[in-house]
């Protein structure tokens, strides 16, 4: 059974550095972990830490309403496509609905549209590069 929790910052980089470091420039830390109003989930798999997602207050100027980003979502290589990821999307948006936030959105790494697309994002303009990392497509979902 997944399990979602709240977890500290320091509690999400060992995971961001196994599933979503791309390279040795990459950055794990982001610059507003601490910030009283970011929260951290981690998926936990018989009390094992295997999925985190981090939400942000930060507001994207091509998107219009009161925004929550979704960032740093990673899965665990080995307990990837069995709904943990799925999960934690959904943690997200419960937390975002409840704090009446109308739209959540994400730069999604190109090779993962397809995740978000199921979950009912969708695609705003056109492919960008993030440096030190790969193609992106900003996505959201309206909540
Ligand atoms: C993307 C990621 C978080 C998805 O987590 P996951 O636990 O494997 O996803 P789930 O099992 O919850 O999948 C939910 C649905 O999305 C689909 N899906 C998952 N990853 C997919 C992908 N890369 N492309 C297309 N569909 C995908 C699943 O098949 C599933 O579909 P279903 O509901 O029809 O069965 C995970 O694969 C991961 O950590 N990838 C590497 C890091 C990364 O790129 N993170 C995203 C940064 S923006």
């Amino acid at each position: 059974m997944i399990t979602i929790k709240q977890i500290s910052p320091t509690d999400t980089y060992n995971l961001r550095l196994e599933v979503l470091k791309t390279n040795k420039d990459y950055i794990y830390q982001y610059k507003d972990d601490f910030n009283i109003k970011t929260i951290h989930y981690g998926a936990f798999l018989e009390d094992v830490n295997v999925g985190i997602v981090t939400m942000m207050k930060n507001k994207n100027p091509l998107l219009e309403g009161k925004q929550i980003q979704l960032r740093g979502m990673a899965v665990k290589p080995k307990e990837q496509s069995k709904g943990v990821g799925k999960e934690l999307v959904k943690k997200v948006v419960d937390v975002s609905v409840e704090k009446d936030v109308k739209i959540l959105w994400c730069n999604a790494r190109e090779h993962v549209v397809d995740f978000y697309k199921k979950l009912g994002f969708k695609i705003k303009g056109k492919r960008f590069y993030i440096e030190h990392v790969c193609y992106h497509y900003l996505m959201y979902k309206e909540l």
